[in-house]
């Protein structure tokens, strides 16, 4: 017979439950351990706990499921149960303000998702859910841990469903460290703002192994989806970092501007700047020659609150320009042709990139500042034969359900279908400005002037044909390219002077305060997706 086991003291079990705590804790904290703790350093990447750390207000993460661990019993993996299963999830706080948060952690197998550590992912969405809160992920994942198979695909699905039912009533953000690949890009696809670090992270569907065999391209890892690939190129990425602490930062940045859900406000921010300030640099900024380019970015710094513009998809799609900024303290949402980049031409990227951001903006009762300078959607066959007609009528659409307040300058040209998309009066913008410098017509007066007097060009003789022509074009642009007959007909609501535009601006927003107004009941509408 077995000794009975000595019966603990009540101070010893306590002592002994301690222990078991803090032996517990230290396993979890320890990840895969110091040599694969090293190897990310080395490889210039901070671990899952480091990265919540430089997220959060000091001394504020609350870690949930600290001690679950996986269930799988084949391959060997039921020796290998370390606790917390690699991905850190819980709460705490940016700027005061409730976040959820989620690191993979690369050091244990691989950052690779199981059923159990997706069970604590779900368990921290439906909480933020809840709660009204963001949902911040920091990825860095060699994707579905093979060992489990199927369970582990459930685990993004059920992640996936959980993302798309956030979608629009929290902002989710997603920050891409590491390797991010096959069905697991899909999670941050469907989240609002995707970062990446600069040589660090990648995210592709079927990497350069898989298609070497298929299509016989060769391509390395950071060609296919590295962060300047999918920031310039595919339009996936919103933002780069120079590495995992600018990343982060720039994360504290984004909330900063950002409500903590729809039914929310976004936070103002207290400024010294006046709202009256003028500034007459903006008088003579637009070139007096209507084909000379300037930047738009320009007129925007002159025109916030500081000057500070927080750009969105800066390297994608330059031609239109997007990004968050205050006015009067308060985050506004910024959309902008710029004439500096292809003339400010529509173009199947820019609807796209334009719609995605007034679309956020709107559904986080973000208002709408327009700055408008468009010669029209880009002609070509690239561009119809790529359905430019389908994706401008996403940006058109995007602008025309928004029911936030919204208000439109005019800096010089805004032609044809262009100019009934770019938050249009005729589609419920709230506050239409132009500057003197507008030119309102149905196109540019040259191609007006080669189809309106195509029979008279025609019949002159050859010698005069050029000089009727010039005065053809003179005549046009004096009678149409202006903003004084769209202010005639009220499309207009005032001609300003530029040097006014903040001070114009932020009365507008202010009078907007209290703006509500709704699109008719229905399940949704069909975006021309
Ligand atoms: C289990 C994994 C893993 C995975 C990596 N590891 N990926 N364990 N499941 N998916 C483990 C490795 O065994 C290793 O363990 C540790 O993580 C680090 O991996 P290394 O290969 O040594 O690191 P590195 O050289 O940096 O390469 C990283 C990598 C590579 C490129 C991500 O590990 C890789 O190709 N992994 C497989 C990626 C993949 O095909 N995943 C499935 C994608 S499909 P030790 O113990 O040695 O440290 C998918 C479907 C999702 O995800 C579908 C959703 C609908």
């Amino acid at each position: 017979m077995s000794e009975p086991k000595p019966i603990l003291s009540s101070a010893a079990k306590h002592r002994d439950r301690m222990d078991e705590l803090h032996r517990l804790s230290a396993e979890a904290e320890a990840g895969g351990g110091p040599e694969r703790r090293e190897r990310e350093h080395k490889a210039g990447k901070l671990t899952a706990r480091e990265r919540i750390h430089l997220l959060l207000d000091e001394g504020t993460f609350e870690e949930l499921d600290k001690f679950v661990r996986h269930r799988c019993v084949d391959f060997g993996m039921q020796e290998q149960r370390p606790a917390g299963d690699g991905f850190v999830t819980g709460f705490g706080r940016i700027d005061g303000r409730l976040v959820y948060v989620f690191a993979q952690d690369f050091t244990v197998f691989g950052g690779s998702l199981s059923e159990t550590n997706a069970l604590k992912i779900c368990k921290i969405m439906d909480l933020a859910m809840r709660a009204g809160a963001p949902v911040i992920g920091l990825n860095d994942s060699g994707g579905a841990r093979i060992q489990e198979g199927v369970a582990s695909l459930a685990g993004y699905a059920d992640i996936f469903l959980r993302n798309t039912l956030a979608s629009g009533v929290i902002p989710q953000i997603s920050a891409i460290m590491g390797p991010c690949a096959g069905g697991a890009v899909y999670s941050p696809a469907i989240t609002d703002f995707i970062f990446m670090t600069r040589e660090t992270s990648y995210m592709f569907v079927t990497g350069p192994d898989v298609i070497k065999t298929v299509t016989h391209e060769e391509v390395t890892k950071q060609e296919l989806g590295g962060a300047m690939t999918h920031n310039e190129k595919s339009g996936v990425a919103h933002f780069v970092s120079r590495d995992d602490a600018d990343c982060l930062a720039m994360i504290r940045e984004l909330l900063g501007f950002l409500p903590s859900n729809n039914v929310d406000d976004p936070p103002r921010r207290a400024t010294s700047d006046s709202a009256t300030r003028r500034d007459e640099t903006l008088n003579t900024l637009v070139p007096a020659d209507p084909q000379k380019p300037y930047d738009i970015k320009d007129a925007i710094h002159l025109i916030v609150d500081d000057g500070y513009f927080f750009e969105v998809h800066e390297h994608y799609a330059k031609n239109i320009v997007v990004g968050f900024a205050r006015l009067d303290g308060r985050p506004v949402g910024i959309v902008g042709n710029q004439p500096a980049f292809l003339a400010g031409v529509l173009d199947i990227n820019a609807s796209v990139k334009g719609a995605r951001f007034v679309r956020f903006c709107d559904a986080f009762n973000i208002p709408l500042i327009t700055f408008e300078d468009v010669p029209g959607f880009l002609p070509g066959t690239q561009q119809e034969f790529g359905g430019i007609i389908r994706h401008g009528a996403k940006l058109l659409f995007a602008f025309a359900e928004a029911t936030v307040p919204k208000i439109t300058v005019i800096t010089r040209k805004a032609y044809g279908g262009a100019y009934c998309v770019m938050a249009s009066k005729h589609i419920r913008t709230d506050a239409n400005f132009a500057w003197p410098t507008a030119e309102i017509a149905v196109m540019g007066p040259e191609s007006a002037v080669n189809i309106v007097y195509k029979r008279d060009l025609d019949k002159a003789p050859e010698s005069e044909r050029e000089k009727l022509r010039q005065e053809k074009i003179a005549e046009f642009r004096e009678r149409f390219a202006n903003p004084f007959v769209a202010a005639e007909h009220g499309y207009i609501d005032a001609v300003i002077e530029p040097a006014d535009t903040r001070a114009r601006l932020i009365t507008a927003l202010r009078a907007l305060e209290n703006k509500r107004d709704t699109n008719p009941k229905k399940k949704h509408g069909n975006i021309p997706l």
